[in-house]
C-alpha cells in the first residue's frame, strides 16, 4: 500500500491520511509507554495484536448498536477509520478497585466496586492528564453537558457489554479507559467511540486466577507482557491468521 501523509504521532499509534475524504488510516506501533512517557519500551507485537483486539471490539459494539470510528482493519497493523474530532477527555471506567484509585484512596487492589464508577482526565500531556469534573469540563468548553450525556450513556453500555463478552471467556474486565469524538455528517453531530480497546487501555485479569494480562504486566514489570496480549487474543478466538510471524516475543526493551 502506497505511504500516506503522516498527520499525527502518538505514544501507541500513528494516523495517516486516508484514501477518501473523511477517512484516517491508524497505525498500531509495537511503542510502549507509562507514567506519560516517563518510562519507555517496546512490546514485539503489540501493534498486532491491538489492531486485532481492538477490530474485534469495535466491531462487536458496533453490532449492538454503539456509533465507533471504525471502518474495517486494512492489514496486520492498519485500520480505516472515520476522521472525528476528538473530545480532550479520557474517561474511565472502574469495576475493581485498581491502579490510581487504589492508590489514590489507599484502597485495596481487587476489592469489587458496589457499583461502576465513571471518572474523567483532561488529555493534556503537560499536565499529566488531570483528573477532572463535569463541572471543569463544560466550563472549559471541552465537552456540552449534552455531549457528556450521550458520552456517559455510551460508556455504561459499553461497559456492561464488555464485562460480560470478557467474562464469557474468562477475564474480569476491571477497568478501562474510552475517547469519543465528534462525527459530523450533513451538519448534523453525533459522539462516536474512538482511539482504541485493547489491552493498553484496559485491566484484564484472569477471572480464577487474577493473573494480569494488560499493560500493568510492562508498567510494573512483570514480564511476558506479549504473552498476556496474546492470551486475550486467543481466548477471544481472534489470534492474528500470520501466526506468530511478526510476534516473536515476548521481548520488552527499555
Ligand atoms: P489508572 O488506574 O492508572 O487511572 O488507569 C485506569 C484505566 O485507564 C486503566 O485500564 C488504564 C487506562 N488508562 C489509559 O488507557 N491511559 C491513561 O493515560 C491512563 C492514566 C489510564
Amino acid at each position: 500500500m502506497a505511504r500516506r501523509r503522516q498527520l499525527y504521532e502518538g505514544k501507541a499509534k500513528i494516523l495517516f491520511e486516508g484514501p477518501e475524504p473523511g477517512t484516517l488510516v491508524q497505525y498500531f506501533k509495537d511503542d510502549a509507554t507509562a507514567g506519560n512517557g516517563a518510562k519507555k519500551g517496546t512490546i514485539t507485537g503489540k501493534g498486532v495484536l491491538n489492531n486485532r483486539i481492538s477490530e474485534y471490539l469495535m466491531t462487536r459494539l458496533h453490532e449492538i448498536g454503539i456509533p465507533t470510528h471504525f471502518i474495517r482493519r486494512l492489514n496486520m497493523r492498519e485500520q480505516l477509520i472515520r476522521e472525528v474530532e476528538i473530545i480532550p477527555l479520557e474517561v474511565v471506567v472502574r469495576n475493581v478497585a485498581a491502579g490510581s484509585l487504589a492508590t489514590r484512596l489507599g484502597i485495596t487492589e481487587g476489592q469489587r466496586l458496589p457499583r461502576s464508577i465513571i471518572e474523567y482526565y483532561y488529555k493534556n500531556d503537560q499536565l499529566n492528564d488531570p483528573m477532572v469534573a463535569e463541572e471543569h469540563i463544560t466550563c472549559f468548553g471541552w465537552a456540552a453537558t449534552q455531549d457528556l450525556d450521550d458520552m456517559v450513556a455510551l460508556t455504561l453500555r459499553v461497559n456492561d457489554f464488555l464485562t460480560g463478552l470478557f467474562l464469557g471467556v474468562g477475564i474480569t474486565l476491571v477497568d478501562f479507559k474510552l475517547e469519543f469524538g465528534r462525527l459530523w455528517e450533513n451538519e448534523e453531530m453525533r459522539i462516536v467511540l474512538a482511539d482504541e480497546i485493547s489491552p493498553d487501555n484496559c485491566r484484564l485479569w484472569d477471572a480464577k486466577t487474577g493473573e494480569k494480562m494488560d499493560k500493568d504486566r510492562f508498567r510494573r514489570d512483570l514480564g511476558k507482557v506479549e504473552e498476556g496480549y496474546q492470551e486475550v487474543a486467543r481466548r477471544l478466538g481472534i489470534l492474528p491468521e500470520a501466526g506468530p510471524r511478526d510476534m516473536s516475543g515476548p521481548e520488552v526493551m527499555q
